[in-house]
């Protein structure tokens, strides 16, 4: 019995720290997804990436959030979805359709646009402050968004993540080195926000995409991985080795659920 009893308060007294420090991981993840979802300029930490120009093509990038697109804004990525989109998904488009629709416009969907900067005016060079002030008609006049990332800030198997929900480009601004751009900015503003990994999902049917992150993002720091597992080994590594402490992680797990 008093056995029992000890192993029983044994049992009682290792439950606790456990439990506290299980707490105070979800309260600190919490609070990194709370100050990075803040952030109203993405960019400012990374001027040199505001600007793209390769020849032939000259843009410029903006950051954006779900609940404060514009009617035209909106409609453009709906119209951008549904051409690179709807034959990857056939018959499951309309659907899916809708919740892309609804995902668009959440409160937590973070975007970075990018312009055609060719006919760009000065209103190009805005401060963060002076953007928020600019009308809709001004901001077209700074050229038309041919492409954009949608990005949240979410916990992901008890690890605070950058998720990329869409990466698309207009069919005549791919192949011009953006897509790589962009997803180097994604992982830069995952890093400065403490996250543990860039997370995003790929169809398999979609042999495109799937050769841009295999073959070509491959070569840097990206790697294939079963996010369970992945997550586990880099949860445990994060809290033994560093008190708690997130470090920045240059890694990109691709996951789909036909990996499972
Ligand atoms: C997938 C996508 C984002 C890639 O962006 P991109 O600007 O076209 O790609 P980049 O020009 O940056 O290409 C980067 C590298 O990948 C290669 N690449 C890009 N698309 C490729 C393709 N379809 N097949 C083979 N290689 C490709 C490029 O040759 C380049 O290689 P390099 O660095 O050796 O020169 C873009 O093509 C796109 O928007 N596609 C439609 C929407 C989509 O499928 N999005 C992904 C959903 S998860």
């Amino acid at each position: 019995m008093e056995s029992k009893g000890l192993s029983r308060n044994n049992r009682e007294n290792k439950a606790k720290p456990k439990r506290k420090e299980i707490i105070e991981k979800r309260k600190a993840m919490d609070a990194l997804i709370k100050v990075a979802s803040a952030e109203k300029d993405y960019l400012s930490a990374f001027p040199a990436f505001r600007h793209y120009q390769i020849s032939g093509l000259s843009a410029f990038l903006e950051s954006g959030r779900g609940d404060k697109l514009y009617s035209h804004v909106k409609q453009f990525i709906q119209n951008l979805l549904k051409a690179n989109m709807e034959g990857l998904y056939g018959s499951e488009w309309p659907a899916e359709e809708k919740v892309k629709r609804r995902e668009m416009v959440a409160p937590e969907a973070r975007y970075v646009f990018v312009r055609n900067a060719s006919n760009a005016s000065s209103v190009e060079f805005l401060t963060t402050s002076e953007r928020e002030k600019t009308s809709a008609s001004c901001v077209e006049e700074r050229g038309p968004i041919v492409g954009f990332v949608h990005f949240r800030f979410v916990i992901e198997e008890e690890l605070p993540v950058l998720y990329v929900y869409e990466l698309q480009l207009e069919p005549r601004v791919q192949g011009k080195g953006l897509g790589k751009f962009l997803m180097q900015l994604i992982e830069l503003i995952a890093c400065k926000n403490h996250m543990g990994a860039v997370v995003l999902t790929v169809q398999k049917a979609n042999s495109a995409a799937l050769n841009f992150y295999l073959c070509k993002m491959s070569l840097k720091s990206y790697q294939l991985f079963n996010i369970k597992s992945l997550v586990k080994s880099v949860t445990n590594h994060l809290w033994s080795n560093l008190g708690g402490m997130f470090f920045k992680l240059h890694i990109m797990v691709l996951y789909s659920t036909d990996l499972y």
